[in-house]
């Protein structure tokens, strides 16, 4: 019996998750769409799907993240709507930010409340994700104009679990950038003090780079050690292993990859309290707002040494597939009484 796994859109850690479960639970057949026009995979993946996954006997179970439209697939698809469906968050469109609220953005979270329903289990990468999921959905409800559907987290919420993504460490990820300006301007800030620093920025550029890149680049000159996204995963860990601290300024984050792997690699991480963050790091690493921010990186610029002696006083263990497998084993392989 084999695992069918569907992934719509297959890069960063959607990509990491798919190919670490096939290597590591082997007996996994896995349909992928690249990670391109991510609204046009969700709207058009399951079709798609439908027509290239051929039918077999030999599934049991169907894994898939929450880009695919699964109440289409399964439709489509009935000898696949009866297998135990595991409908995997990655990010929820309820909270996801868009700049002008329109009714499309409306449908890509009606989807995946439907794909919910559709599905025997629901997991989320973090409790941030899953809570900002579920506790949104009735204020989400409300912008339909009349006849609206009722209870739909009672309905859910049973079905839903955190397994948090698992890291192999060392293992490379990618993200996207996150609010690149306040991550700029401090920096910036730091060099106008006149403060002694090296700065790496390794994004992987998904679509356009903002021009804030360019003009820091520029501004921080002689501070820059590395720029750009690096391929090899050795020389990505090996970059991380010579930072101090790692610093993100997500506007919306719903686990962090890059941040955990950053740690391992001995980096002081200083990310904002608020989304995921709060669940992952303990206080010290969190600031409220920029001008924080700004203070403590200045500090360490004056004394690298104090963060240079520091010891992580979190947990990453937690995050590692070592940790996870089990968990990512039972759920991929009972049946689905077993554990509904
Ligand atoms: C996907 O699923 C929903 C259920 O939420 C359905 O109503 C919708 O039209 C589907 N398709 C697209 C293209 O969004």
């Amino acid at each position: 019996m084999s695992i069918l796994i569907i992934e719509a859109f297959y890069g960063g850690s959607h990509k990491q998750l798919v190919d670490l479960l096939q290597e590591e639970l082997g007996d996994c057949v896995v349909y992928t769409l690249p990670a391109k026009k991510w609204h046009w995979r969700a709207r058009t993946s399951a079709l798609y799907f439908s027509q290239t996954i051929p039918i077999s006997e030999h599934y049991r179970t169907l894994f898939a993240s929450s880009v695919l439209n699964l109440t289409e697939l399964a439709a489509l698809r009935p000898d696949l709507g009866k297998l135990k469906k595991i409908l995997y968050f990655h990010e929820n469109q309820l909270i996801y930010p868009v700049k002008k609220c329109q009714e499309r953005d409306f449908q890509y979270g009606y989807n995946q409340i439907l794909s919910c329903l559709v599905a025997d289990v629901v997991v989320f990468n973090s409790v941030f994700n899953m809570e900002s999921f579920l506790t949104s959905m009735g204020k989400f409800m409300k912008l339909i104009p009349d006849h609206r559907p009722k209870d739909l987290e009672s309905i859910i919420r049973p079905k839903c679990q955190v397994i948090y993504f698992p890291i192999r460490f060392p293992d490379v990820s990618r993200e996207h950038d996150k609010d690149p300006e306040s991550f700029f301007k401090v920096l910036m800030h730091l060099k106008d003090l006149g403060l002694n620093f090296h700065v790496s920025v390794l994004g992987e550029t998904f679509t356009d780079v903002p021009d804030i890149f360019s003009e820091a680049k520029k501004a921080l000159g002689s501070s820059v050690l590395h720029w750009g996204y690096l391929p090899s995963k050795d020389d990505y860990f090996q970059v991380l292993c010579m930072a101090d601290v790692v610093i993100s300024t997500a506007k919306h984050e719903f686990f962090g990859v890059a941040m955990l792997e950053a740690v391992y690699c001995g980096c002081y991480p200083l990310c904002p309290k608020d989304l995921v963050y709060p669940e992952i790091f303990p206080a010290e690493y969190l600031y409220s707002t920029p001008e924080q921010l700004s203070k403590r990186l200045q500090n360490f610029c004056k004394r690298p040494d104090i963060i240079r002696k520091h010891l992580y006083k979190g947990e990453i263990a937690p995050f590692s597939w070592a940790a996870l497998h089990g968990k990512f084993r039972s759920l991929l392989t009972t049946e689905p009484r077993e554990d509904l």
